[in-house]
């Protein structure tokens, strides 16, 4: 988690640049903030609890002419979200100063002899020892900062991606890194260095992903060493993500936006991948033989772990293989037994998510195939993959995720029935496939109902809990509904299969208590009317999530949300779109920002 970005070049502007920088990355954290500048030649860090945006205003009492800058967002590891442990971090000379994604593990030990040896600390960060180490290096004339830096890093362990520069020579900014994503933007009149391609959008057409060891200098040209010390080239890459998709456009929050990119999101991930006659085809697969797989894991975590539980059974029914879903922070810490002839497909939107690359080196250990769904090109989990089909949904920054849960989904269903289809099952999936070209359209008229879900969540709000009920198709929705409504509001919701209820749950049940019940016309719908009758019968409160035109619904259920008629197996793409909205107008009843949940960042990358 936490997010840096640093700025070094001709325009004056650099601390605003660095600071609208970590502006596009506050979903990596947002419990606090700083930057450091140059004014009048001297440095000047300012810092603050909170949001970012807070820096603004302390910024606009400077005359801002530095051409370096470096700012953080964090998200607290070691130490509470105070300003003493915002970054940047400086040496006791004050003259060094450092920004950091990552953990720093020996950071105990370290702290104990840099403080015998007279350093001074004045943070509880696992950070700080970075800095004081580089210190130890640096001698102003004698030693140059990309030395310091050299030696320093010898001696952590952990991960890091680390910005540094001295007041000495503020026309050198150094990137550094190890176990955590750094990429280099090239901009016109100058060079940016950040935790994702997000800062870079609208300023530099062209950047550089830096591999595991890389450290760059930046001072009018940029200079890249390895890990041995060596003198390297990185090919820079074109930045493909539009401006507009990293902007809100007219919508009060990313959350909502992202919602209503749902139709285009889904339009964009099938493009190419079903073509006029109905055939599936992923380039990205080209060469590989599904014929002998005799398993498939599906890996990922949170809203990724439930695209994958929504789909597995697909995998099952129409591809006739077994296939199971885990949770890759468990996974990872397993001793799971796996075989040659499994394939392991990895879900992650931000490829960046610790847990989910930890299970992939642990299916790599094993000389297991592995395909994985990932939405940011060249994450560290898409360089790691034997084959990654990308989700093309663009910028996901809202930290509740919904374009991308969607995505992943009419992924995993493309997939299942191609791997069906090159086993033999020439038909699998074709009738769900003419449906899927019309489910953007229907997703359009449920994002029409949103005033409904808008007024459901505003007589709803002040009720603190839920359950999220559904069987079959309905189960993986139950449980990511229920995790969009904790994630923005705060409130107890959980997922439940509703067969289950009768099995401890229903004991919880009393007039304040909510349940959403997903019921569309399908095979489990007899089972789910009678789930419902028993929540009433113990006077809970039910909104349904049913078929347009079910006249029956509403005799058992408070309030009924209407959905388009589809097939069974895509009734979960037009009811995640009503649970998001409900999800996401809830929290604005209370008042909270759904783009900023307390306590999370979008890219997990802690345990
Ligand atoms: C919830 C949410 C998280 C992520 C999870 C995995 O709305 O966004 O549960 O789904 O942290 O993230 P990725 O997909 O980036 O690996």
């Amino acid at each position: 988690m936490c997010g840096i970005n640093g700025y070094v070049g001709k325009g004056r502007d650099a601390a605003l640049r660095a600071l609208d920088g970590i502006l596009k990355l506050k979903y990596r954290g947002y419990d606090s903030a700083g930057i450091v500048f140059q004014n009048g030649g001297e440095p000047v860090i300012l810092k603050v609890v909170g949001d970012p945006v807070n820096l603004e205003q302390r910024l606009s009492s400077f005359n801002l002419e530095s051409s370096i800058a470096i700012a953080h967002n964090r998200w607290a590891t070691h130490g509470v979200p105070s300003e003493e442990n915002a970054h940047p971090h400086s040496d006791c000379t004050g003259t060094i100063f450092l920004v950091h994604n990552g953990i720093i593990e020996n950071y105990r030990e370290l702290r104990d002899e840099l403080i015998a040896k007279g350093h001074v600390f004045r943070s509880q960060t696992d950070t700080e020892v970075a800095v004081h180490l580089v210190e130890e290096w640096y001698v102003k004339g004698k030693t140059s900062l990309e030395f310091a830096v050299k030696n320093a890093i010898a001696r952590l362990r952990g991960k890091w991606a680390f910005l540094i520069y001295t007041s000495d020579d503020p026309e050198t900014l150094i990137a550094t890194r190890f176990g955590s994503p750094l990429l280099l933007g090239i901009g016109e009149d100058g060079y940016y260095a950040a935790s994702s391609a997000a800062p870079f959008v609208g300023r530099a057409e062209n950047f550089i992903l830096l591999e595991d060891g890389d450290t760059a200098l930046l001072n009018g040209q940029v200079t890249i060493f390895d890990q041995e010390g060596r003198q390297i080239t990185r090919e820079a890459k074109k930045l493909d993500w539009e401006l507009e998709t990293a902007q809100r456009g007219g919508f009060p929050h990313f959350m909502l936006k992202e919602i209503f990119d749902q139709p285009d999101a889904i339009s964009n991930s099938m493009a190419g991948r079903i073509n006029p006659s109905g055939e599936i085809k992923f380039e990205e697969l080209d060469g590989v033989d599904f014929g002998e797989v005799g398993r498939i894991l599906i890996i990922g975590c949170g809203t990724s772990y439930f695209a994958g539980r929504q789909v597995e059974n697909l995998f099952e029914e129409i591809a006739e293989i077994p296939a199971k879903t885990e949770l890759a922070s468990e996974f990872r810490y397993r001793s799971p037994v796996l075989c040659k002839n499994d394939l392991a497909i990895f879900i992650s939107q931000s490829g960046e998510t610790t847990d989910t690359y930890e299970a992939l080196q642990v299916v790599k250990n094993h000389g297991v195939a592995t395909v994985g769904i990932v939405n940011v090109m060249n994450s560290s989990i898409a360089r790691e993959l034997d084959r990654v089909i990308y989700q093309r949904v663009g910028l996901e920054i809202g930290v509740a995720s919904t374009k991308a849960f969607s995505s992943q989904v009419v992924i995993l269903m493309l997939l299942a029935f191609h791997i069906a289809r090159s086993r033999g099952k020439k038909n699998a999936g074709e009738k769900a496939v003419d449906e899927l070209l019309k489910i953007p359209v229907k997703i359009g008229e449920v994002l029409r109902c949103s005033e409904q879900l808008q007024k459901l969540a505003e007589k709803y709000y002040k009720h603190k809990n839920f359950f999220f009920i559904g069987r079959k198709n309905g189960f993986a929705i139950a449980n990511e509904g229920a995790l969009k409504l904790k994630e923005v509001s705060y409130v107890h919701a959980e997922g439940y299969g509703a067969g289950e209820m009768k099995h401890g749950p229903i004991a919880l049940i009393d007039p304040s208590f909510v349940t959403l019940a997903i019921a569309p016309e399908d095979s489990v719908y007899r089972n789910m009317i009678s789930n419902i009758n028993e929540v009433r019968a113990r006077k809970g409160r039910v909104i349904s999530l049913a078929t347009e035109g079910d006249g029956d619904i509403g005799k058992i259920s408070d309030d009924v949300v209407y959905l388009p008629e589809t097939i069974e197996e895509l009734y979960p793409f037009l009811e995640i779109v009503a649970l998001q909205l409900f999800a996401y107008y809830f929290a604005v009843a209370l008042q909270y920002n759904p783009d900023q949940p307390r306590n999370l960042a979008k890219s997990v990358t802690v345990e």
